[in-house]
């Protein structure tokens, strides 16, 4: 086994990328500070906008030889620079999805001089035409009932009535409240659903997801719960004991 796989390098991602093989990760998954001045105990999430813009390109550039020809990459973004981020990665790679995640946040007054901003903006972008992507794998079933209203003769024995259907664009998935069962000492965590689905659907069993931005470890937590390998980077050591810990659980027994 590969010395630097199932490993979380508590580092900053661009010392970190040398690590890792050329063409080696299927899948990226990057969750990279918003530029948006959120604390993450250092201050990666502080810069002025032509810092945070050169900082994505150093990265970018950084990673993707990383990615195999049939790789892919996901990259959460939100609106303020998913422009600049785009265009970016539209010269390096092929845009196949723009993907918003609904975070579901209730109505609760709020902004006055704008609209609310309540989603994610994630750039879905492949290397090459024959990138791996496991529809199946990532289907949603049809609920009884509307499979029953479709009970016609003309929907009888219709595959996609059977297999689910296509989880389309806009992915409504509730941000985790502090209550939540999954949720953990990180600001910006994101729900396991919304990993998992990335990598159910685009790395084979098996296969290796890179995360350079690990936060509390989600995409760790999630890649093994899918039966892939992980590797990634944290620069928050106190973020590296809450993803071992996270990962640490995995290896519990469920309770009966
Ligand atoms: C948006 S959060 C990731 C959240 C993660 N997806 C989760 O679900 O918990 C970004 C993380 O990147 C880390 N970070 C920022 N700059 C970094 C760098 N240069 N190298 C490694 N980690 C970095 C921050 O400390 C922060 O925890």
């Amino acid at each position: 086994m590969t010395s630097w796989l199932n490993r979380i390098y508590c580092e900053d991602a661009l010392q970190g990328f040398a690590r890792i093989p050329d063409a080696s990760i299927d899948l990226l998954v990057a969750d990279p500070p918003y530029g948006l001045g959120k604390d993450y105990g250092n201050n990666s999430d502080k810069l002025d906008t032509d810092a945070y813009l050169h900082w994505m390109e150093q990265w970018i550039d950084a990673a993707l030889p990383k990615l195999k020809a049939c790789g892919s990459l996901y990259v959460f973004l939100t609106w303020r620079y998913s422009p600049e981020i785009f265009v970016l990665l539209k010269k390096r790679m092929t845009m196949i999805n723009e993907i918003i995640w609904d975070r579901r946040v209730p109505s609760m007054g709020g902004s006055t001089r704008k609209f609310s901003s309540v989603h994610d903006t994630i750039g879905f972008f492949v290397k090459a035409k024959d990138y791996y992507f496991d529809l199946d794998a990532v289907r949603i079933p049809y609920d009884a009932e509307t499979k029953k209203a479709r009970s016609r003769s003309i929907f009888v024995g219709a595959k996609w009535l059977e297999i689910g259907y296509n989880p389309k664009d806009v992915w409504s998935v509730s941000r985790l409240h502090r209550e939540h069962r999954e949720r953990a000492d990180h600001p910006t965590q994101k729900p396991l659903e919304i990993v998992e689905r990335m990598i159910k659907a685009s790395c084979p069993p098996g296969g290796i997801v890179l995360d350079p931005f690990m936060g509390s470890g989600t995409t760790a937590v999630a890649a093994k719960r899918c039966g892939r390998h992980f590797v990634g980077f944290e620069l928050n050591a106190d973020y590296c004991e809450l993803i071992e810990n996270r990962l640490a659980e995995l290896e519990k027994p469920a309770a009966a």
